[in-house]
This record gives structure tokens, C-alpha cells and sequence, in this order.
């Protein structure tokens, strides 16, 4: 089984848990992209849900899929949400935003009754920080931020290397919010909650990948199956 099946059996557990009439929200991603192509599948045998995407990317492809599009202004509540993830560690805590999308996703995922994250095995990590920690912060005057986005890492005795994502042409990376993102490379986050409590208090961060505290299950799939994390 290569990643992309893995991937897909993740996505086919997780649609077992839509019930009808739900509000949903969809994340970003090639996993997540998995879970949205299926749902669209029950939606066209009459399954009747709502989902509110977490981009622009899964909004284009929940329309192709068929499935129902609602603003998060439409509701105030959020059934289940169900999204991917770079990293997850045995607490179940996040490192999220490979895509770019972090800000919306963790929006939606922390409003949401039941946040579940689907993954292949290879997600799954003994503590968070091989993969770079995306930090989403507003344009205006980014050196400050940066540098005070350098000071917090330090502060947690981390080796912090940092990096304005690139987009396209040597632009910036522009995020759906309209954001730059920042790439730290930390290694290993001894203390994912202290280093979140660090970065947000920075006028400028708008949000980190950090998502601590909010997953109920993790659904991943390897050669031998499912693994459910609880
Ligand atoms: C999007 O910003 C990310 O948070 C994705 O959910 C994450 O990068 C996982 O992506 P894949 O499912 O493509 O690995």
C-alpha cells in the first residue's frame, strides 16, 4: 500500500463517523482532500450534509464533489471537523500548516464539537519539531516579528532556524488570510504548550500549527491498517 492509499483508508474511516444533517468542516490537504472526494461520494447517494471548507483549495473541490458549501458566519455550531496533519505525537497534540492553511483550520477545528485528524503512519512522532513549525503573522513590519518570534524560540532553549515561506515568482507565500508564514525548524518541542503560549502573545502572530489540546481521535493508516488514537 503506498502513502496515497494510506491515506485513503484513513479518509474512508473517518466518513463513517458522518451522520446525516451534519455541519462539517473540511480540511486542507492531500488527506483531507481524500476524506472530502468520499464524502462527496455519500452526498451523491443522498446523504444530506453541510460543509464549511477550511481554503479556497477544498472549497473548489467540496463544490466538484457536490457537497453543500456554507459560510462559517452561517453557523455557530460545527459537528465534526475533520482534517489531516504534518505531525502528531502520542498526546495527540499537532504540528499543522504544511499547506499554508493553519489559521482557517484551526478556526474551524477548535469550534468543532469533534475535531478528528486522518494520517498515514508515517504522521505519527514521539515528540513534535522534525517538521518545521509554520507560524502565520501578519506582513505588516515582519522583521520585528520575526526577530520576536527568534527571541520566544530561544527562550524555550530551542535552535531556532527560521524562514519566510516562498511563494511563487520569489514572492512571499501569501496565505488565504492574507498572511506570510514562518518555517521554524525546532528539532524537538520539549513543551509544545509553553512554546504556543510563547509565540501567540506576539502582537503580529496571528496563529501558530501548534494545535494542542483539541483532538479527540486520529485516525491513521498503515500496511497492517487502522490505528485509532484516542
Ligand atoms: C494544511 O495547511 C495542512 O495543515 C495539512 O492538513 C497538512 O499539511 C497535512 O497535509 P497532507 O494531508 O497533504 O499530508
Amino acid at each position: 500500500m503506498n502513502s496515497d492509499e494510506m491515506k485513503r483508508l484513513a479518509a474512508a474511516e473517518a466518513v463513517k463517523l458522518v451522520e446525516p444533517e451534519m455541519t462539517l468542516g473540511l480540511g486542507t490537504g492531500s488527506t483531507a482532500a481524500h476524506f472530502v472526494d468520499l464524502l462527496g461520494e455519500r452526498v451523491r447517494a443522498g446523504l444530506s450534509v453541510r460543509g464549511i471548507p477550511t481554503s479556497d483549495d477544498t472549497r473548489r473541490r467540496a463544490l466538484a464533489a457536490g457537497i453543500e458549501i456554507i459560510e462559517p458566519d452561517e453557523t455557530t455550531v460545527i459537528d465534526l471537523a475533520v482534517d489531516g496533519t504534518d505531525e502528531v505525537d502520542l498526546r495527540l497534540n499537532l504540528i499543522k500548516g504544511g499547506g499554508g492553511a493553519l489559521l482557517r483550520e484551526k478556526i474551524i477545528a477548535s469550534a468543532a464539537k469533534r475535531f478528528v485528524v486522518i494520517a498515514d503512519k508515517t504522521k505519527k512522532v514521539s515528540e513534535l519539531g522534525r517538521f518545521p513549525l509554520p507560524v502565520e503573522i501578519d506582513p505588516f513590519s515582519y522583521g520585528l516579528t520575526v526577530k520576536r518570534i527568534r527571541d520566544a524560540i530561544e527562550g524555550q532553549g530551542l535552535p531556532g532556524k527560521l524562514r519566510l515561506r516562498p511563494g511563487k515568482e520569489g514572492a512571499p507565500f501569501i496565505s488565504d488570510g492574507g498572511h506570510y508564514i514562518i518555517d521554524c525548524s525546532l528539532e524537538r518541542i520539549h513543551d509544545p504548550a509553553a512554546l504556543e503560549r510563547a509565540l501567540v502573545s506576539i502582537a503580529g502572530v496571528v496563529e501558530t500549527g501548534l494545535f494542542i489540546g483539541m483532538t479527540e481521535m486520529v485516525i491513521l493508516a498503515g500496511p497492517d491498517g487502522i490505528e485509532i488514537l484516542k
